[in-house]
């Protein structure tokens, strides 16, 4: 009797189990039906985070991707390196199984680490012959002694016949401190919107409570992807680039380890990406949108990696006397409204000159801030008359008065559609109340 009783237990339990099992794998109706490849149980830890300390190392993995531009390497693993402590490393492969042998690796630093004593490196291997490999890891000696004590990286870029490509990404480098400047950054995502932009790549440290909502509500449309960028939890970053004025670890938030990362994230999918920081517009003069403008650059310099862009200052503290823009629904959205700031400083051009870059990613190896230090291919200037960076900032020429400014009203030429869009964008994320 007690016997039978068990075994029911047991029979009932399986059939319960069963259906649970048939239950969970039925997709709901509303979605697709795409075969899913099986998702198998991997024998190690993979990382959940965009920075991952490495293993014996006082070093930093950020992402690993597939690059086959040289003949030397297939696999480019992006980092934060102490340059000072740079020794050999292996490459550690898993292939549907751990693969027996490393591969050395290659350190190649970044030259742009203004003097931080951590700064951005590639690590460059080859992946071993017959060896399909879907995750790297690094190591510090030819062969592991526990593999459990290594986390692992997926292995990004592998060509997707499948995935959707885009005209262009913007990259915006590190979101840091409390800033919530909610206004602005809602227009100048519908602006981008507005010229052509498909996805804007953000890195957040950390920000205000507004803008947390506005972007979590751009995220959860598609159009900002946010990648967490935790950076204080493992390193001081500094909040500058002038190490002896700006104290830290790290330049400006890991910016320049934040941009390489994004024109690799993008290179598959992404034609052109934009390197800006959010208080900027790549603004075309001559064209309606950036696709017009850059299919025209393209036609006539079809070997250019980089387009050189100048950034001319829209000094904030001086406003449009009309108020034609100051808009009532806006009054309690907190930031600066980019509609009411039209006068333009000319840059002077004996001194240093404030340029960004509109790139290829397929064409750039390495990156820095105002100009790309390795790459497949030429660089152009393009005319300010073409298109130019509107930067909405502090003066950048002080000595400038307000007459000797030029106005320039180019942002209203979207107004139209540009006031609604961005009336949407605030509803959507609670932040403007629905009149
Ligand atoms: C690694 O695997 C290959 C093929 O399975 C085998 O021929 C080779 O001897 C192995 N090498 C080591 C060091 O175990
Ligand atoms: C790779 O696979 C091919 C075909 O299976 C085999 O001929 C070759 O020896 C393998 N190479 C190595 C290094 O194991
Ligand atoms: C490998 O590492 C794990 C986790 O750190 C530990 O539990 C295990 O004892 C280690 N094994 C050996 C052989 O060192
Ligand atoms: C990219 O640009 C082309 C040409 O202007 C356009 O046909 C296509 O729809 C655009 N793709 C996206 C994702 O916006
Ligand atoms: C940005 O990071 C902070 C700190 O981790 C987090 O509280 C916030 O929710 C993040 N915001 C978004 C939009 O991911
Ligand atoms: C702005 O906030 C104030 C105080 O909370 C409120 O009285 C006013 O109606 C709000 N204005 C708009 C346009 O939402």
């Amino acid at each position: 009797m007690e016997i039978r009783k068990c075994r029911t237990g047991i029979l009932l339990f399986m059939v319960v189990y069963f259906f649970i099992a048939v239950f969970n794998t039925i997709p709901p109706k509303t979605s697709r039906v795409i075969p899913k490849p099986k998702q198998q149980t991997l024998p190690f830890l993979t990382s959940q985070e965009s920075i991952t300390p490495l293993f014996n190392t006082k070093h930093f993995m950020v992402s690993a991707f597939m690059d086959q531009r040289r003949k030397a390497h297939d696999i480019r693993i992006i980092g934060i390196f102490k340059r000072n402590s740079i020794r050999p490393l292996h490459c550690f492969f898993y292939c549907g199984q751990f693969f027996n042998k490393t591969t050395s690796a290659s350190v190649l630093q970044h030259l742009a680490h203004f003097k931080y004593p951590y700064g951005p490196a590639d690590v460059l291997c080859r992946m071993p012959e017959n060896c399909s490999a879907t995750h790297v890891t690094l190591l510090t000696q030819p062969s592991p002694v526990n593999v459990s004590d290594h986390i692992w990286l997926p292995i990004r870029n592998k060509k997707n016949p499948y995935e959707e490509k885009l005209n262009f990404t913007v990259c915006i480098s590190t979101l840091y401190g409390d800033y919530n400047n909610v206004l602005q950054f809602a227009q100048t995502l519908e602006v981008y919107k507005l010229l052509g932009v498909n996805r804007v790549v953000i890195y957040n440290t950390s920000c205000g409570p507004e803008l947390d909502r506005l972007l979590k509500s751009y995220s959860e449309e598609g159009f900002v992807e946010i990648v967490q960028w935790p950076i204080k939890k493992y390193l001081n970053p500094s909040s500058g680039w002038k190490v002896r004025v700006h104290k830290g670890d790290l330049q400006y938030f890991g910016q320049v380890v934040t941009l390489n990362e994004c024109v690799y994230r993008s290179m598959e999918r992404s034609r052109y990406v934009v390197l800006s920081d959010i208080d900027e517009i790549p603004m075309p003069y001559q064209h309606n949108n950036l696709n017009s403008l850059m299919a025209s650059l393209h036609r006539k310099h079809r070997k250019v990696a980089v387009f050189i862009l100048e950034s001319h200052v829209f000094p904030k503290i001086y406003f449009d006397p009309s108020e034609r823009f100051r808009l009532p629904q806006w009054s309690n959205v907190s930031g600066i409204n980019i509609l009411e700031h039209i006068y333009r400083e000319d840059p002077d051009r004996k001194k240093f000159l404030h340029f960004k870059m509109i790139v290829q990613p397929k064409r750039v190896e390495q990156t820095s801030v105002h100009d790309v230090l390795r790459k497949f291919g030429g660089s152009l200037r393009v005319p300010w008359k073409l298109c130019r960076f509107i930067h909405i900032h502090v003066p950048r020429r002080t000595s400038l008065k307000l007459e000797e400014l030029k106005v320039d009203k180019r942002l209203w030429d979207f107004q139209e559609k540009l006031i609604p869009n961005v009336d949407k964008a605030l509803q959507r994320a609670g932040l403007l109340t629905e009149s």
